[in-house]
């Protein structure tokens, strides 16, 4: 075992079987690069270092992550000298990753920058009667010439997701990064704004599900995102002697595995891929998608959508196939067979209800895509983890994804080393716990 990485791993607590829920949160002592912006249900860093010390993976091996979201897996490889791949089709959570990555920057050179364009921004904001502190003058500031969504990128976003103030001050920071930013940083300075115009900008909430919270007519933007910037250069001053390791970051569709990633290349998978829960993820990166230029209409958004495994009844569509590659698998048929048998008895008849046994067996038959495609790049006696959770959101029907999952890969000709409990969750509907589980694999 690479010796640089024992010690790194050794003081670290373990993770054990978490009923509260608290097991995603992100210790203090993790937090550089991993905050930067980050799924609210990311799996925690303390989780990778787990598998990665299980499946004994040292410098000079490649981990994948084929969901890889916001880039957990691919940051805690990073700080610990091991190599990565991801993939992510969701352009802002792909953006994310590469930026929380990209650790080769000057940290003074990254500062004095962002203090020049926060003199650009200040400057503009000034122009239209705006202080970047709240204030109750900028209430009277000048409307008309406030910047402003498009209607096609305002239909994208949540209704109210920003009021107009704060939306405009944080367009105008955009506009400065555009103008003035360093092209080194630029990328950085723009997820700083992704991250603090979900969580110090607008009117969204994560409880976890995401919603509006109270109104925030004006926001100091420049000020809270000079903060971060601060934050992210002493993070990159301490990360930098890992500057060099390599992190690749694709954006691709993880159920026909992209090309670049050569055979047999893969020595171990950590990944949480989505789960049939009705959850549509989409949901939580509109502002900050729509305010990048990631998603400028509604078909950017179907586009997104088609390229997601299906885990919800809002990304089924008409020309789905996905549930081909599930029906030689009987314990896929059978709870969808049996979610379809439980709409009829309770005489469900919506379009969405109608969609969720097809969900399921779509569902699964990406997942089964992906299993596949995956056998190709993985080296002889790879290890696997899939964070995975059980779920009850069509009519109460028990989901045990891990195990399914788990019979998909024995057929596949992968072995199952176990399943463990990572943390459990009470359903409010049917108050069961619900198992969020880790499946390990190995590739014979
Ligand atoms: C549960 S999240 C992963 C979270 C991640 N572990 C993190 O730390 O942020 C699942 C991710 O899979 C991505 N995804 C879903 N279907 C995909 C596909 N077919 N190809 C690539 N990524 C996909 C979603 O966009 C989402 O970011």
């Amino acid at each position: 075992v690479n010796p640089e990485v024992l010690p790194l791993l050794s003081h670290r607590a373990d993770l054990g079987p978490n009923p509260n829920g608290t097991a995603n949160r992100l210790n203090g002592a993790d937090r550089a690069a991993h905050d930067w912006y980050r799924f609210v249900l990311a799996f925690p860093p303390q989780l990778v270092r787990q598998y990665l010390k299980r499946f004994q993976v040292v410098t000079g091996q490649t981990v994948l992550d084929p969901f890889c979201g916001t880039g957990t897996t691919l940051v805690e490889c990073k700080k610990l000298g091991i190599s990565s791949i991801g993939v992510e089709w969701n352009p802002m959570a792909h953006f994310a990753s590469r930026v929380k990555t990209a650790w080769d920057v000057d940290g003074d050179a990254f500062r004095s920058n962002a203090l020049e364009i926060s003199r650009a921004a200040s400057k503009a904001f000034k122009r239209v009667g705006l202080s970047d502190a709240v204030c109750a003058d900028n209430q009277l500031a000048g409307r008309a010439e406030f910047r402003a969504l498009t209607a096609d990128a305002a239909k994208v976003v949540l209704r109210d997701s920003i009021s107009p103030i704060p939306l405009h001050k944080v367009l105008t920071l955009l506009s400065s990064i555009d103008s003035v930013g360093n092209f080194r940083f630029a990328q950085h300075f723009r997820l700083a704004v992704a991250n603090e115009a979900v969580h110090s900008y607008s009117n969204l909430r994560f409880g976890p599900e995401i919603g509006l919270g109270p109104r925030r007519d004006d926001a100091a933007v420049i000020a809270t995102w000079l903060n971060r910037i601060r934050r992210m250069a002493e993070d990159i001053q301490a990360l930098r002697p890992r500057a060099g390791v390599r992190s690749h970051v694709l954006r691709s569709d993880s159920r026909d595995m992209p090309e670049q990633i050569q055979d047999e290349s893969i020595d171990a998978v950590i990944t949480s891929p989505p789960y049939p829960n009705e959850k549509d993820y989409t949901r939580t990166t509109r502002l900050e998608s729509v305010l990048l230029g990631f998603l400028s209409r509604r078909e950017d958004l179907k586009e997104l959508k088609q390229s997601l495994i299906r885990s919800n009844t809002r990304n089924v569509y008409t020309g789905d196939d996905d549930e081909t590659w599930a029906q030689r698998f009987p314990a896929v048929q059978e709870v969808a067979a049996h979610i379809e048998r439980r709409r009829l008895e309770l005489g469900k008849t919506s379009g969405f209800e109608r969609l969720y046994a097809r969900v399921t067996r779509n569902y699964f038959g990406g997942m089964v895509r992906h299993l596949e495609q995956l056998r190709r790049v993985l080296r002889r006696g790879a290890r696997l983890a899939y964070v995975v959770g059980d779920q009850a959101s069509y009519f109460r029907v028990m989901i045990r994804t891990g195990s399914i999952l788990a019979e998909i890969a024995e057929t596949l000709g992968y072995e199952v080393e176990g399943i463990d409990l990572f943390r459990t969750r009470l359903a409010t509907a049917t108050r069961e716990q619900l198992r969020e589980e880790v499946v390990c694999l190995r590739w014979p």
